[in-house]
């Protein structure tokens, strides 16, 4: 009887992932069908990260020229003991939400800081990725066998109101990567504000940001010589292909990466190589020769928009720790 019932609580288990499955790709077609239909034609950078794509993001991490990664990794390594301070400057116990967690490679150093000097505090990581939380949590069983960790395997928002329920501790909310810069100010907003919405007053938010500095410097993180940016672009094309039977000819198009020191935003496109038809399952679309798709802004911010920002979406800067190069900032903001 017990395995009897241990194969139903499976099999009702894979039907669910099968139904998530099946309304995320509906989700995807529809975006996708609704992004080249527009007469800038758009994909959603969000898409890039299918198996292929996070290896390929793995692969741009690890490139000489994409300083990002490292430069919040000097932070939480070199400057972990101020991070802890403005975390610790109430003394209440809390909750550590990280918003894409990934492998919490930079948040681990805080984790084990805070763990060393005994802070009552429970790390709640969030992903869309089951696989990578399952990862994060053996190395940090290996890394820090004492950290209390809850795992929220799902949607930002969702899982975060999980995390208010569940608890009502305070919250420090990490949302790092340099993540932020991928949506516009529009979507950066709102997300702030969403944000806002869900947290409680005196609740903290550390979110890092990329800085505007050399041109040069920015443009050739993302124009790489190893041509990593572009198939990292290409992929969305080849996995619309795969998932959503397109008929994309990758070979066709090309990556194209612009910087606009004034505006900051540094932009991917794909340009078509040629007059051509490209179908995405029932949908067909028209590209002509040299037309673009816009598929990803990776904005870098000046201290005025951060301001801006944080001001406009319900919160107060309290803090501002930067790398050794000053090229990337975590700022701290209070809820208020
Ligand atoms: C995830 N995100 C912060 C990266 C960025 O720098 O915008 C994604 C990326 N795109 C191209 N290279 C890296």
């Amino acid at each position: 009887i017990v395995v009897v019932y241990k194969i139903k609580v499976m099999n009702s288990c894979l039907q669910k992932n099968a139904a998530q499955k099946s309304s995320d790709q509906i989700v995807f077609l529809s975006d996708v069908v609704k992004g080249l239909g527009q007469p800038q034609k758009k994909l959603h950078s969000k898409y890039f990260y299918d198996e292929n794509g996070d290896r390929l993001f793995q692969k741009i991490m690890q490139m000489p020229e994409y300083y990002l990664t490292d430069c919040e990794l000097d932070i939480f390594e070199n400057k972990t003991a101020q991070l802890a301070d403005f975390i610790l400057g109430n003394e209440n116990p809390f909750d550590l939400i990280e918003l894409g967690a990934g492998d919490a490679l930079k948040s681990a150093h805080l984790l084990k800081y805070l763990s060393v000097a005994g802070v009552n505090f429970t790390y709640m990581p969030i992903d869309i990725s089951g696989n990578i939380l399952s990862v994060l949590d053996q190395n940090l069983k290996q890394q820090i066998p004492d950290l209390d960790v809850k795992l929220l395997e799902g949607d930002y928002f969702k899982m975060l109101q999980r995390a208010m329920d569940v608890s009502d501790r305070r919250k420090v909310l990490l949302f790092l990567g340099g993540n932020i810069g991928n949506m516009d100010a529009d979507e950066a907003y709102s997300f702030c504000c969403e944000l806002h919405g869900k947290l409680n007053k005196g609740d903290l938010l550390i979110t890092g940001f990329d800085l505007k500095k050399n041109p040069h410097t920015i443009l050739n993180a993302y124009n790489d010589p190893h041509g990593l940016t572009a198939s990292f672009n290409l992929n969305l094309l080849a996995r619309i292909n795969r998932e959503l039977d397109g008929d994309f000819n990758i070979c066709k198009f090309q990556h194209y990466q612009t910087y606009d020191p004034v505006s900051g935003a540094c932009k991917s496109y794909l340009v078509s190589l040629k007059n051509q038809t490209v179908s995405v399952g029932e949908h067909s679309f028209l590209f002509d020769e040299n037309e673009l798709i816009d598929m990803e802004i990776s904005q870098k911010y000046e201290q005025k928009d951060i301001d801006k920002l944080a001001a406009n979406s319900g919160f107060r800067i309290i803090g501002q720790i930067a790398d050794s190069k000053n090229w990337f900032v975590n700022s701290v903001w209070h809820a208020v």
